[in-house]
């Protein structure tokens, strides 16, 4: 049985950003427990780990558990924008309440370190680029709320009850494991990067580029795009930091640097050698036109620098996608 001490429980590590945490924690030596209700994460994400398939409110599943881990990563959550405007409820619900029940039990259990999975959109559309820890939280959607109003909790929590916590405010999740093991599963896929090299690969008709009339020099929105395995060592450096800091602290996981959809899409074809199909579409609602991380506290305070570029960010998701393709087709034929 391996100790308490180096054993975390990673709460929706069977989802896209946990799954990579949970590898990169056992390549760091810890022991790693997969908590997940596999509403939104994959049974195949979490193989190879022992994996406990429960809600978070069911505590005659969560308690046991929490008695055998010194600390936690939280990254079960609902995390689309635009199904946050339509069900509000389930934002609250899911983000909030159980990430209250959460809290609550792992106080019972004794345990006080948590590593919590929050986003750029606490700060809403801010007024100045690139945006740092200090930029007012202004969240512009129920998701952004639910994560700000947990990131509130974390504070109280650590004055009250002396609950150690970081919450790691990632910009643009993208790219796979350079394994080719795990990688991004979402359903329906929204975002820019693999719903393009689906139109790649014919599995969409086209990408639609969502407005051409933002104030950026191209016309389409900027953003920092920061590789999944840079978010997934930010975490195990801020468990890390957890032994030796109390408080509640946060910090934005970003490379520094925006690109926009226009030079993503050309970083696409120029690592796949294929033209992506598209054409242009009206702006999405709620998309601010530029969001870029000041990411030098993480440096200073962490000893973390995002290290994979854009071009390794789309070599990695591009063979993650071509995989995922075969899974599909083999589990077609299967059928
Ligand atoms: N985009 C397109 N076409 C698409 C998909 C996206 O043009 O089919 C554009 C978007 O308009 C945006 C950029 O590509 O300008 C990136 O969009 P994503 O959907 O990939 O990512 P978002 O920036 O919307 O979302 C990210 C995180 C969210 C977080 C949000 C904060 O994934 O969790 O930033 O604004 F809430």
């Amino acid at each position: 049985m391996p100790g308490r001490e180096s054993s975390v429980l990673v709460v929706g590590g069977a989802g896209y950003i946990g799954s990579h945490a949970s590898h990169v924690l056992r390549r760091n030596g810890y022991q790693v427990i997969v908590y997940d209700n596999l509403s939104r994460g994959h049974r195949f994400l979490a193989e190879g780990f022992e994996l406990i398939v429960a809600d978070l409110a069911d505590l005659s599943q969560l308690t046991p558990a929490l008695k055998r881990v010194s600390g936690i990563m939280h990254f079960a959550a609902d995390s689309q924008v635009g199904e946050s405007m339509r069900n509000p409820r389930k934002y609250f619900s899911n983000n909030v309440q159980n990430g209250i029940a959460l809290l609550n039990a792992a106080l019972d259990a004794g345990v006080r370190k948590l590593v919590f999975s929050s986003t750029c959109a606490v700060y809403g559309i801010p007024a100045t680029i690139p945006i740092t820890e200090k930029t007012p939280r202004q969240p512009v959607n129920p998701y952004g709320m639910s994560k700000l109003f947990f990131e509130n909790a974390l504070e109280a929590y650590a004055w009250a009850y002396g609950l150690r916590s970081v919450s790691l405010r990632y910009f643009n999740a993208a790219g796979a494991d350079e394994s080719g093991i795990i990688g991004e599963v979402h359903d329906p896929e929204t975002h820019l990067i693999p719903c393009a090299l689906k139109a790649v690969m014919g599995e969409r008709d086209s990408l639609e580029i969502f407005g051409t009339d933002y104030p950026t020099p191209d016309g389409t929105c900027s953003r920092d795009y920061v590789h999944v395995s840079d978010l997934a060592e930010a975490h195990v450096l801020a468990f890390q930091h957890l032994d030796n800091k109390q408080g509640a602290a946060q910090y934005n996981l970003g490379t520094g640097s925006g690109a926009s959809v226009q030079e993503v899409i050309a970083t696409i074809e120029e690592v796949t050698g294929k033209t992506v199909p598209r054409r242009i579409a009206p702006r999405r609602s709620g998309d601010p036109p530029e969001l870029v991380a000041d990411p030098s506290r993480a440096q200073a305070e962490l000893g973390w620098k995002a290290k994979r570029s854009l071009r390794e960010i789309v070599q990695t998701a591009w063979q993650w996608e071509q995989k995922l393709q075969r899974r599909c087709q083999d589990a077609a034929l299967q059928r």
